[in-house]
């Protein structure tokens, strides 16, 4: 039995139903970098911003859905993250990160640290956890991480960090929910 990609367009109908799965044998078909991506897009994910500081001195933070828990026992988290990335470098120049889960309403935070930084009230990384890594000072939960494996992932690095502690907000209750290129909130509403 061979392996199924989605090779054409990916069509949506008005209700967001997927029209056209266009399904082909990936031994005869290669598909579009572009049309996986939008595969990997109908997974919901929550969202983060992972920060670190290097040794330098220098914080840097990008937002990231990838986030996975992977174990309870020892306690590893992993996110992947793109080669080049300055956060990546941060994280494996001091060994210690903090991953951010974002709150419903906080889309903006995510956009600044994806690249598009906010112009008035930016938000800055300027909290610090029990360790001293820098984190925001607002978020759903920060997890506290020192920096366990690198492996490779393609053109991305997969990033496994034991964690060390952690701190949940007593204000926020709700995720901001990644979907399909859109932030919303957990009941289907886009934002
Ligand atoms: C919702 C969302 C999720 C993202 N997830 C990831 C991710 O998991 N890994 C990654 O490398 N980049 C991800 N990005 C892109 C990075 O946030 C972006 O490239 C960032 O500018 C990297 O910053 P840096 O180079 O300073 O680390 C995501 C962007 C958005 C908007």
């Amino acid at each position: 039995m061979g392996s199924y990609f989605l090779e054409s367009e990916i069509a949506f109908d008005a209700d967001g139903r997927l029209i056209d799965a266009g399904y082909h044998d990936a031994d005869t078909k290669a598909f579009e970098p572009r049309d996986l991506r939008g595969v990997f897009g109908t997974f919901a994910t929550g969202v983060t911003v992972v920060s670190a500081m290097s040794v330098s001195g220098e914080v840097s933070g990008a937002t990231a859905n990838s986030f996975t828990s992977v174990s309870l026992d020892p306690p590893l988290v992993l996110v992947c993250f793109a080669r080049d990335s300055r956060t990546l470098s941060a994280m494996r120049n001091s060994g210690r990160f903090a991953i951010q889960i974002l709150a419903k309403g906080q889309e903006d935070v995510a956009w600044h640290f994806a690249g598009r930084p906010m112009t008035d009230g930016a938000p800055v990384l300027s909290g610090e956890t029990e360790r001293g890594v820098p984190c925001l000072e607002d978020a759903l939960c920060v997890v506290d991480c020192d920096l366990s494996q690198v492996l490779p992932g393609g053109d991305h690095r997969i990033v496994l960090g034991e964690v060390k502690g952690f701190q949940m907000s007593q204000t926020h209750v709700e995720p901001l929910v990644f979907h399909r290129g859109k932030f919303g909130d957990f009941q289907g509403n886009e934002s």
